[in-house]
């Protein structure tokens, strides 16, 4: 079993952290190849509730090596605090590896995401405000810091000030905020030497031999299909590559060496901050979602929007990511409804479309065609196995499944580590591509 791969299907917080911990002690090594601390990630252990932004949620499996590769960029103040308190609860940090080609989010990134989002008024992204935009714009415009940097103060200096000098016009002449300094940066960036020292590495290399030794590697990505720079609803994205493929160029090892490819997938939908979001509600029913499936962001605590399954969506991220098996979550967030509409389909200007407009401005307008199914009043946070479920419930499940593009392999039926239905084994090969729909499970 070479590498894994999980990744969101919808515009985020999916529930990725929970299929990381459906495999567990299976996997020796733990990926983050993109994103920053605008992740949020909450896994509940036990008694024990964890909330996660830059450090990928496999760290809290006992006995792996957590990566945070070279896709991802770095704020090293959230790096310390995460690890400090992660270590004062007990969880052994210790095996983290941190690449030496990482790019860093210093203090100037942070404050022109939250000066440019002002500047954008109406027009604003809804970024989570912690830099990610700023500084990936530097790596792609060649004027980034690496982590690497770090050990050679002299380049370090000469980044800095390369920097700041075109920055600071901007940040005084433009946005009217003072001027950053360029000691200021440059010691803040040296006193997390220290810390770095014994985990930078090439990660790269890492990862190849750890392959070569047979080892597992998981991937976990940060956001989702839907938030992806090249294939979401650009401009209304994050500024890094969350489907496969930047798992690749995110960490240095071979598109091959990923064979199996998991998105994880809510029973509904939402989304947090601006953009395209064809079957978001605005009634009691969105309401409803918000407050049953408690919908308020892990990173910024902002009220999520909600909305009902999108197919179309599900079946445009099977396609991107090559998902082999789907992780369904939060299933038990819509017992008790009477009747549930999945989006089958759109209709744009009178015209249908069963998938997703190649158009921005087309799935702006896209207006849901819905087929309504039947809901259950039971509740299903007990059922471990898929024929536990009311038949209500299984058929909801089966229906998806058959519109989604592979197999539903996992249910969420509520949030602790064991409220999880199995159908089949995330690890396994697709039972010959049949759907799991066409097998009779019913018992
Ligand atoms: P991520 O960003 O994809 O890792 O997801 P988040 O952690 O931001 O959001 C998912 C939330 O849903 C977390 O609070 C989880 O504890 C919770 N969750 C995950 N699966 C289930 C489920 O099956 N049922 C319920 N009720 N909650 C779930
Ligand atoms: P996880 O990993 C949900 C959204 C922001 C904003 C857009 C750009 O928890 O699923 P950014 O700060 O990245 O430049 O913001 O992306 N966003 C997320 N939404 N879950 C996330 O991560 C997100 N990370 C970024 O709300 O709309
Ligand atoms: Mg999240």
């Amino acid at each position: 079993m070479p590498a894994v791969l999980i990744t969101g299907a919808q515009w985020g917080d999916e529930g990725k952290g929970r299929a990381t911990d459906l495999l567990g002690s299976r996997v020796d090594y733990v990926v983050k190849f993109n994103g920053g601390n605008n992740a949020g990630h909450t896994v509940v252990v036990g008694d024990e509730k964890y909330a996660l932004h830059l450090l990928p949620s496999g760290i809290l499996t006992p006995g792996v090596t957590p990566v945070i590769s070279n896709g991802v960029v770095v704020d090293l103040e959230v790096l310390k605090g995460e690890l400090e308190a992660l270590g004062a609860r007990g969880v052994d940090v210790s095996r983290l590896k941190v690449s030496a080609n990482a790019h860093v989010i210093t203090a100037y990134h942070r404050t022109l995401d939250k000066v440019t989002e002002r500047f954008l008024g109406k027009r604003q992204i809804g970024t989570t405000g912690r830099g990610i935009g700023p500084a990936y714009a530097d790596k792609i415009n060649r004027v980034g810091i690496r982590i690497q940097d770090l050990f050679d103060e002299g380049i370090l200096r000469q980044k800095v000030e390369a920097a700041l000098d075109f920055k600071n016009q901007v940040l005084v002449k433009i946005y009217n905020r003072r001027a950053i300094g360029v000691d200021e940066v440059v010691d803040e960036l040296l006193s997390y030497r220290g810390l770095l020292e014994p985990m930078v590495c090439d990660t790269g290399l890492l990862l190849h031999e750890a392959l070569q030794d047979g080892r597992t590697i998981l991937f976990e990505a940060g956001q989702a299909t839907m938030l992806d720079i090249d294939h979401g609803t650009y401009p209304f994205v994050t500024s890094s590559n969350a489907t496969a493929g930047g798992a690749s160029t995110g960490s240095g090892l071979p598109p091959h060496a990923i064979d199996r490819v998991i998105a994880v997938v809510k029973a509904y939908a939402t989304r947090v901050g601006a953009g395209p979001f064809p079957t978001e509600l605005f009634d009691e029913s969105g309401e409803y979602l918000r407050a049953k499936g408690f919908e308020f962001g892990t990173t910024t605590g902002r009220p999520r929007r909600c909305g009902w399954y999108d197919a179309p969506i599900a079946r445009y991220a099977a396609r991107i990511n090559g998902v082999t098996d789907f992780v369904l979550t939060k299933l038990d967030v819509l017992s008790g409804l009477d009747r549930i509409p999945v989006c089958v389909a759109y209709e744009v200007g009178g015209v249908r479309h069963d998938e997703m407009p190649v158009n921005q401005s087309d799935f702006h307008h896209a207006k849901p065609i819905y087929e309504e199914f039947p809901g259950w009043t039971e509740d299903i946070s007990e059922a471990r196995r898929f024929e536990e479920l009311p038949t209500n419930a299984q058929d909801y499940i089966l229906a998806l499944e058959r519109m989604s593009g592979a197999r539903i392999s996992a249910i969420g039926v509520g949030p602790e580590r064991e409220q999880v239905v199995v159908r089949h084994d995330l690890l396994d090969p697709v039972d010959g591509g049949r759907p799991a729909a066409d097998r009779d499970e019913r018992g």
